[in-house]
Order: C-alpha cells, then structure tokens, then sequence
C-alpha cells in the first residue's frame, strides 16, 4: 500500500543456491525502477512485477556486489544523503498539542529536573495562529514569550525546530499568500490555482517544480527567521495529503485511471484527499505524473533556503520522501501507533529508508496515535535511543509522554541515552560514512556479515555502524531477548566484563529486564566513545575513550570523523580530520596505531584520549575467557600519529 513516499528500489542478497561456484552468499545488487507514477509491486519471493500506470521506464541496475558496494553506487547515482549537523544526533521532545510557551518551558525544565539530556525542542502546528505557516498565535505562543523560549535554549546549548506546512491558508490579509498569488507559485488545475483544504481551511499549495517558488519560499524562511530565530524546519503533510476530495475531470482519465493501483491498501480512487491528478505544475507537467515528488522538491528548496539563510549545515525533516530525498532531508517514519507491534516495525522501517539513501531517520519514540504506558515508553525510549534521528512525538488526542513522566521510564532513558551521548563521535562517523559512501548509520545485520545467511531475515536487530549491535525487546511482557550473533566475539557495551562468544553464528537468550537494552560491540571493531552529557556541545568537550576489541585474528580497525559539526559541507575548507586506528595483539603485546588523514581541524579544545581499553585477549590456557586490560591515564592528542603498546600481564 502507498504510504508517504515512494522508493521504487530494491537490494537483492543472493543465497548460493548451486554449487557452480558463480555466487558466493552475499553477492549483492541493486534494481532501480525511476519513475514517479503510481505503481503496484508484486514481490512473490523469486520474482517481482511493476504494474504502472504512466512514466519512464528507467531500470538501472547497481552490480554491487557487497551490500556497502551497492549503496555506494546507488547514492552516487541518485545524491549522496545530507550532512547532518552535529547537534542533530541529541535527542529531541515534540508534541501535537503543546498548549502554549509555558508549556514549552516546563518541558524543558522538566527534562533538566529529571536529569535527561534534551538537545532539541520542537513545535508542532499549535504554534501557528490559525494555521498558517510563518505566524505566531498571539495569545499562546506570543512573539516576545516565543523570543525568551528560543533565547535560553540556545544559551544552554540547546535547539528549536518547528514544523511548516505546504498548504497556504488563502486568507486575503495572510501576507505570505498575498505574495505567493503576486509570483504566481501554486498549483494549478483549469487553468486557476488549485483550491485544497488542511488544518487553516482553504488553501493553495505551492508548486516547489516552479523555479519562480524557491524566491518565494525563501523569503517567507528568511522572514519568519527574524521573528523566531529556529534551526531547522519540519515538513509536514507533504504526499499532499489534504482534507478533501475534488471530482474528477470528466475530460480526462488521469483522474480515475483504469487500473487501479493499491490506493490507501485498497483500490480506493487515486484522486481521493490529495491534489488531483488533472491539477498541473510549472511547464504543464500534471500533478499525475509528479505527486510523488512533491516532497523531494519541497525538501530541496527548504534546504537550499536555509543554506543560503544560515550559511550553515541545514537541518529539514520531511515526512514525504522520493529517490534522492536524503540529499536533502532527514526523515521520520510518520504516524505510528503506540503499540509494541509498531515499535517493532520501526526497525525495518528505519532500516530501509537506510537503503533508500535517507540514513537519518527516526520513528516517533513512544509512540503517535493513541494512549502509550510506562512499559511501551521505556521499552521504546531503549530503542530509540539508537535510532539514528531521536525524537519522542506523540499526538494531541494521546496522553502526555515526556520521558520523565515515569519513574522508570526516567532511569531508562538516562542509561541509554547516556550511552548514546558516549556513541556521539560514533554516530556522527557514521553520517560522514554514509555522505561519502552512501554506507547506512543504521544497517542490517548482513551488511557486516554478508556471507551469514541467517543475518538476512533479521529485521528485529540492527547494526550502528559496523559492528555496534542493537538487540531490543520489541514484545511486551518480555524479560529476555533471542538474539542473534554473527561468528564472533561480542562485548556487552554496558558491562564490559560479559560478553558472548559465538564460535559460528547463533541465537543467543539475553537477560532483558525491564530496565535493559542489549548492545554488544562485536570483534574487529575499534569504538571512539566520548563523555555522557546532557548536551551534545558539553559532549563534545569530554575526552576520548577507545574501545578496542579483539577476536581470533588479533587485529581490529576504527575510525573517526572530527570538525565543527556544522559547517556545509563534511571536508569543509580543510577543517577536518579523519582518524583511523588500528589494533593488534601479538605476542603477548597489544597495541593501537592511529593514523591521520588531513589533521587540520582545530578548535580551542583539544582532543583528548583518555583511556584505551582492550577487549577480548584470552587468559593463559584458557582462550574461551576474556579479560579486560586497561591502559589508563592516557593523555593523546588526535590528531598527531601514536602509537601506544602494552605487555599483557
Ligand atoms: C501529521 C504528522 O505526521 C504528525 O507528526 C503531526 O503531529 C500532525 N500532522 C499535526 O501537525
């Protein structure tokens, strides 16, 4: 069924099934279809079929042939996803239905009562008066209450996002309007612009396809930026998705096709709450062809307005999303219902718009629609806190949710969100990683391990990076967790003394109380952790931690991406560095290398490791055993190659 964005691509991981020897498990490619028009896709296990109802036939085939070699093509075809600013990776509260400034404020105070980190605030439509884009409502949110809110944020390190609709309310005294009709920018249908319906009632929709639009609609940014000075923009209800329904075009077929596609699941019209396909964009291209872009071209403006605005890393959530999207925009996965059933579906979820080119992607934690409980929250807030873009959301007619409003809840979210602030520089890696290579932050387990077909039906734990593993309860009532480890060694990230050894993949029952998520770091990986803190700025001046884990080879690898966090583009104006690592244990010595590409990222604070620990050296006689030998007080710049070596005793 159509949900909110179209991604007509998909990733094939092939099991050997011969012995001719011409694919090794894992030989991955690619398939994409390029074309924006409605489509049906049957996928019945050894076959798909498109059934589509207009366009370009497009097929582009990416030959892989590892998963990370595919993304790689595929993102160098279709746009590399966005840097994202650094600050982004903190976590962030939102509500429909936040009653006024006070209420922001109290949230706010709340968190930092409760000892929560809370890197960004949001606000959902109810700021707005009467709906419309780019205003404040006088009463609740006033603008000089709205200016003191934003002001102590950002003095304590903290940000604003607000969300911005695409329908324009066609008030004649709304001056965003007013000018929108003078560059002529909406949508048209017989010849005159297209009149929808969202929450301000009567609206027009921009047409983001209309070169003349980006003027506009950056202006409205600019202008609104003077009257409340946010850092980024949520882009809401942009599939379109509207209120009604127009009749169709008696003089076309574009309005009521004869094939119908899967519509809303069933074969409902596809005219039906949404822009008619008759309606038509800047040179006559027809609303049937470009529905689907909608949110691309949204996104893209957005983005480019706010470069041009901030002259800095823009932040842009959109909910819609097309082929090339996360050039321009991160994205969360849209209403969900608070249930267990939907916190487990938010892992493929997240996983495939990881595929897709969106890598920052979140689901709403605790969930949207209806009541969430204390068990839900605390086991979503476990999860949630590794999805790669961490925003608790919930809806108006929904129960409160804020993190600390239970006890436990509260505790979870400290201890692991406390590991997230420590897995920062990993993360943020994690989103150079993906910039340059297109490589998922948030991966299927057989990305890592390809040739294991037992990783390829696992939808229900997730890697960070290459060898950070999530493993969430995702039932309720669940004390324990099945979950599997790829051949290996893994060390419990919250306990660094146990650890799971896997001499083949296998299943392993995890202890999973009520106040646990399981995360191993697996052999061969070397981990930059920082400091917990409650911002990411007070992260970010903490010193270095290595975790260095070792298996039956004796060597491990890491690396890490450092610069300001926020200029344009990564590899900005040479103020960056990459730092990679290298770990060996050999004859009863380990040791860690370090080696620096480019080096010149400077900023007044220095960058400080602290502490190297090595994971996974086997006691004497006993290689089953591990030991954990620490090196501690290690004072190191990055920056400059070292080398450190340690007899095991
Ligand atoms: C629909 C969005 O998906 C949701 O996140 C938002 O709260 C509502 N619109 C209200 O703006």
């Amino acid at each position: 069924m159509n949900t909110y964005g179209a991604h007509p691509f998909y990733l094939d991981v092939r099991k050997t099934t011969s012995s001719d020897g011409i694919f090794k498990n894992g030989t991955t490619h690619g398939v994409l279809l390029l074309n924006s028009n409605g489509m049906d896709v049957y996928y019945t296990g050894d076959r798909i079929t498109y059934k589509v109802i207009g366009g370009i036939f497009d097929l582009y085939f990416f030959a892989g042939s590892a998963p990370e070699s595919v993304l790689d093509q595929y993102t160098e075809f279709i746009g590399r996803p966005a840097p994202m600013p650094y600050w982004s990776f903190g976590f962030q509260q939102c509500r429909y239905g936040y009653k006024d400034v006070n209420d922001l404020t109290e949230v706010v105070a709340n968190y930092a009562k409760a000892s929560i980190p809370l890197e960004v605030m949001w606000t959902d439509i109810d700021y707005m008066d009467a709906y419309k884009d780019f205003t404040l409502d006088p009463v609740n949110f006033p603008q000089d209450k709205m200016k003191t809110f934003v002001d102590t944020l950002h003095k304590n390190g903290q940000k604003y996002v607000v969300i911005v609709d695409p329908g324009i309310s066609t008030s004649s005294t709304y001056e965003t309007f007013n000018r929108g009709l003078k560059a002529d920018i909406y949508i048209k249908r017989n010849g005159t612009n297209y009149l929808g319906k969202v929450w301000p009632g009567e609206v027009y929709f921009p047409d983001f396809i209309n070169p003349n639009s980006k003027k506009w609609w950056s202006e409205e940014i600019k202008l609104f930026k003077d009257i409340l000075d946010y850092d980024g923009l949520w882009l809401d209800m942009n599939e379109i998705a509207s209120f009604m329904t127009s009749s169709s075009d008696p003089n076309s077929t574009l309005d009521n096709p004869p094939y119908k596609i899967h519509s809303t699941g069933g074969q409902r019209p596809i005219i039906e709450r949404t822009v008619p396909p008759t309606a038509y964009h800047y040179g006559n291209i027809t609303e049937y062809d470009a529905h689907n872009l909608f949110g691309f071209y949204e996104s893209k403006v957005t983005n480019e307005a706010l470069v041009d605005l901030f002259g800095k890393r823009p932040f842009v959530l959109s909910r819609s999303t097309f082929v090339g999207s996360g050039k321009y925009s991160a994205h969360w996965t849209g209403d969900n219902a608070a249930s267990f059933n939907d916190l487990g579906y938010s892992i493929p979820t997240i996983l495939s718009f990881g595929l897709f080119g969106v890598p920052m992607v979140g689901a709403d934690i605790c969930g949207f629609q209806g009541n969430t409980n204390e068990e839900l929250c605390q086991r979503w807030i476990q999860l949630g806190a590794f999805y790669p873009f961490s925003r608790d959301h919930s809806d108006k007619n929904s129960n409160r949710q804020e993190l600390y409003l239970w006890d436990s809840v509260a505790a979870s979210a400290r201890k692991v969100l406390a590991l997230r602030y420590r897995l920062l520089p990993h993360f943020y890696t994690q989103m150079y990683q993906s910039n340059q290579k297109g490589t998922p932050i948030a991966r299927p387990l057989f990305f890592s391990f390809p040739e294991d077909t037992n990783t390829y039906e696992i939808s229900s734990q997730f890697l960070i990076g290459r060898g950070v593993l999530v493993s969430p309860v995702v039932v309720a009532g669940a004390v324990t967790v099945d979950a599997y480890f790829p051949k290996g060694n893994w060390f419990d990230l919250f306990n660094l003394t146990k650890s799971v050894v896997a001499e083949t993949g296998k299943y392993v029952t995890l202890d999973a109380p009520a106040d646990h998520i399981n995360v191993h770091l697996g052999e061969g990986n070397i981990l930059p952790l920082q400091g917990e803190a409650m911002t990411t700025e007070a992260a970010r001046k903490t010193p270095f931690e290595l975790l260095v884990a070792f298996g039956s080879n004796g060597k491990s690898y890491g690396r890490v991406y450092l610069d300001d966090g926020e200029s344009l583009n990564l590899r900005d104006k040479e103020q960056w560095t990459l730092v990679e690592f290298y770990g060996e244990l050999q004859n009863n010595t380990v040791s860690v290398t370090s080696n620096v590409t480019n080096g010149k990222f400077a900023v007044d604070q220095k960058w400080i490791i602290e502490k190297v620990t090595f994971l996974g050296i086997p006691n004497s006689g006993n290689s089953s055993q591990f030991d954990i030998k620490e090196v501690a007080n290690l004072t190191q710049l990055i920056g400059e190659q070292f080398k450190i070596e340690k007899p095991i005793v």
